[in-house]
């Protein structure tokens, strides 16, 4: 997604200006042209060069008396953005951008532009609680302004409260959610499954399976970015995304429950969680001791949620198969009355478990099967969407 889009990173005078480059080489690396524009505090941080260097581009810094020709080269940048990012955003920029004044190369391009701006306060505690901080961080969100919320943990004075930057992750997920743009699922309420589920054998096992939640995460962000409401019901231990309402469950009798509660409201239900069939008949109090040579689990099935669940939305289910891809998935889209069905080799290392990548065929009722090249999760994810938008027309 951030692939050629132009980001112009606009860094002010706060301690976390450091955590700038870090962003700045987060998002070169995804593919993003980064434009790093730094007031003359800031660059008593960090350096403009570790930017250039981090960036390859010149990077421009009040450092630089702003001449005429700066100022105009300055605006076209402005124009020719994709977002505008502030990272970190001092308490200073933030009453600057909300009166409107544009007397640094920050505050000039924010005024410049027409691009989605993002900031990320980063301020001493008492600083950001001060009302006419809030004040003007409310007439930016009037203003349509992505306001990234400042965490709360300890500040450079030591003191504890709410004034960290925030997570480099959550910046770089609204940076991707104010790219994503085509917003095709706006007013959707879309349900994703993820991870695998476990079953408790007893206190210290479990009947598992390697499923790492990737595929659904991808597609719950995905969907995100595209304007859905989303509920991510998940077994799984990855990082808790942003702008998502996440249901942490572990069995599948967890994840039935939540499921079913969710999708009274749903648009779809796209379940990519790999759900153990089975469970113990009993569960163990105790930790079993292996003073016995052998040792037979009594195992009954755990209900098939995709299965069994009921009411009117789009059903989008997953098979992830080892023999007879396409034929067994066909089974299941049959079998548990589904809109559309992701088949995949889990024999192939790059579709299996685990990885960032995956090869799907997309199977609905009609038309002809769609096998897609080998590609990374977050594309597949947004292929499925394609279809989901489609179905739900
Ligand atoms: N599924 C489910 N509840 C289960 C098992 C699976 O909701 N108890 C869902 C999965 O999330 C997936 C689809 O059903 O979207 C197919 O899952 P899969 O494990 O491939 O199929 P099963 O129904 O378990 O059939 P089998 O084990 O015979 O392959």
């Amino acid at each position: 997604m951030l692939t050629n889009k132009t980001v112009i990173l606009g860094i002010t005078g706060s301690i976390a200006a450091y955590k700038a480059a870090e962003l700045a080489s987060k998002l070169t690396q995804a593919g993003a042209k980064v434009e790093v524009v730094m007031t003359g505090s800031a660059t008593e941080f960090i350096t403009p060069l570790t930017l250039r260097g981090v960036t390859g581009r010149p990077v421009v810094a009040d450092m630089f008396e702003p001449t005429l020709e700066w100022s105009i080269e300055h605006v076209a940048l402005a124009e020719a953005a994709d977002v505008v990012v502030i990272a970190p955003a001092t308490a200073n920029i933030i009453a600057k951008m909300a009166a409107g004044l544009a007397d640094d190369m920050v505050s000039l391009t924010v005024l410049a532009t027409k691009a989605p701006v993002i900031v990320a306060p980063a301020m001493n505690v008492n600083m950001f609680e001060n009302p006419v901080t809030q004040e003007n961080l409310a007439r930016l969100k009037a203003r349509g302004f992505i306001i990234v919320d400042p965490e709360y943990g300890r500040l450079a004075s030591g003191a504890k409260g709410k004034g960290r930057l925030a997570e480099l992750d959550k910046i770089m997920a609204a940076i991707e959610g104010a790219l994503g743009g085509s917003a095709d699922l706006a007013g959707k309420r879309l349900v994703v499954t993820a991870g695998g589920t476990r079953e408790r054998i007893d206190p210290v096992r479990y009947i598992g399976n390697p499923s790492s939640g990737k595929m659904g995460y991808a597609l719950a962000e995905a969907a995100r970015d595209r304007g859905a409401k989303v509920t991510l019901i998940t077994a799984s231990s990855l990082p808790q995304p942003e702008g998502i309402t996440v249901v942490p469950v572990e069995t599948a009798a967890q994840m039935k429950q939540a499921v079913d509660r969710a999708v009274a409201k749903a648009d779809a239900l796209l379940m990519a969680a790999a759900v153990a069939d089975y469970k113990p008949r009993t569960v163990s109090r105790s930790k079993i001791k292996k003073a016995r040579p052998g040792l037979t689990l009594k195992l009954v099935r755990t209900p098939d949620i995709l299965g069994e669940v009921k009411g009117k939305f789009l059903r989008v289910g997953f098979a992830a198969e080892s023999d007879n891809i396409i034929a067994n998935a066909k089974k299941k889209l049959v079998k548990k009355n589904l809109d559309l069905i992701v088949a995949n080799d889990i024999t192939d290392k790059k579709s299996g478990f685990g990885v960032d990548t995956n090869k799907v065929t997309l199977i609905g009722k009609q038309g002809k099967d769609e096998s897609l090249p080998l590609m990374s999760k977050r594309e597949v994810a947004d292929k499925i969407l394609d279809r989901v938008v489609g179905l739900l027309k």
